[in-house]
């Protein structure tokens, strides 16, 4: 059987690890939240590159994993390049603002993008967006909106942050693209949490995107599992560098996971 190291700095990633149970019940997941060094879309470049090495060889160690999905945006953005090139042997999977299905989606080409600081500032970033405004056959505008603080309150489910901030930064994108923005892509995997505030505030025009069961596909591909698995799925081992309750609680509110998570000391 397959072992599938996931991580994020938090509970964020649970939306992608929900997408990974779907498409491949029969792996063993190991999900680690570093919640103890979250949010990381406030850190800088060495910090996140730091952590992500830390846990990935932890995973590596402990539960001799046979691929890794860093199912966080801003590790993706800012640590996926090292990791690679430490880890050659070891098949990675990362997540990144869904831009591309967003820009085949797009009637208006006005596109709204929510993510953290740091995966909006990173050079990754920059290289997807120039990328695909150059190939589009039509203007492509990409109106980003980074959420500081957002994430965090995802991580302490404070709800009523939560709605300030969701109110807050969908204003800020309407204010840069009046009225004509018809996709809005969820950048960071902690919203998709957030995604039912995002979507009464945004209205019935605008469609959200995020990117958990896309990564599911391909860590399958990665995995080189084809076919049906109609193995009933394992429950995942969870894994919280901060409060494994919190995460305990997490899992079981929005994965229904009945799973008690471990404290993770590295
Ligand atoms: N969930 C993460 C992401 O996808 C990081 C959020 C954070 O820790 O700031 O970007």
């Amino acid at each position: 059987m397959n072992t599938v190291g996931v991580f994020d700095s938090g509970v964020g990633g649970l939306s992608v690890l929900r997408a990974l149970l779907a498409e491949l019940p029969g792996v063993r997941f190991v999900y680690v939240a570093d919640s103890a060094y979250a949010p990381y879309g406030e850190r800088t470049v060495a910090e996140v590159t730091e952590r992500s090495e830390r846990i990935t060889t932890w995973l590596r160690h402990t539960h001799h994993i046979d691929a890794l999905v860093v199912a966080c945006n801003t590790a993706t953005a800012l640590a996926i390049d090292s990791l690679r090139a430490t880890h050659p042997d070891l098949p990675i999977v990362g997540v990144e603002p869904a831009l591309k299905p967003a820009a085949a989606m797009s009637h208006t080409r006005h596109i709204g993008v929510l993510a953290t600081r740091g995966t909006l500032n990173s050079e990754r970033f920059a290289r997807l967006r120039a990328q695909l405004e150059s190939v589009a056959s039509s203007p492509l505008h990409f109106i980003c909106q980074p959420c500081d603080g957002l994430a965090d309150a995802i991580e302490r489910d404070d709800l009523q942050t939560q709605q300030a901030l969701c109110e807050r930064y969908v204003t800020a994108l309407r204010d840069k693209a009046p009225g004509d923005m018809d996709t809005v892509v969820l950048g960071c995997t902690h919203y998709p949490f957030a995604a039912d505030a995002m979507a009464q505030l945004l209205g019935p025009g605008v469609t959200l995107i995020d990117t958990g069961e896309a990564v599911a596909r391909r860590t399958r591909d990665v995995l080189n599992m084809y076919g049906t698995n109609d193995t009933a799925a394992r429950a995942p081992v969870l894994v919280s560098s901060g409060d494994p309750t919190m995460l305990s609680l997490a899992a079981r509110r929005w994965l229904g996971l009945p799973t008690r998570a471990e404290k993770l000391v590295t």
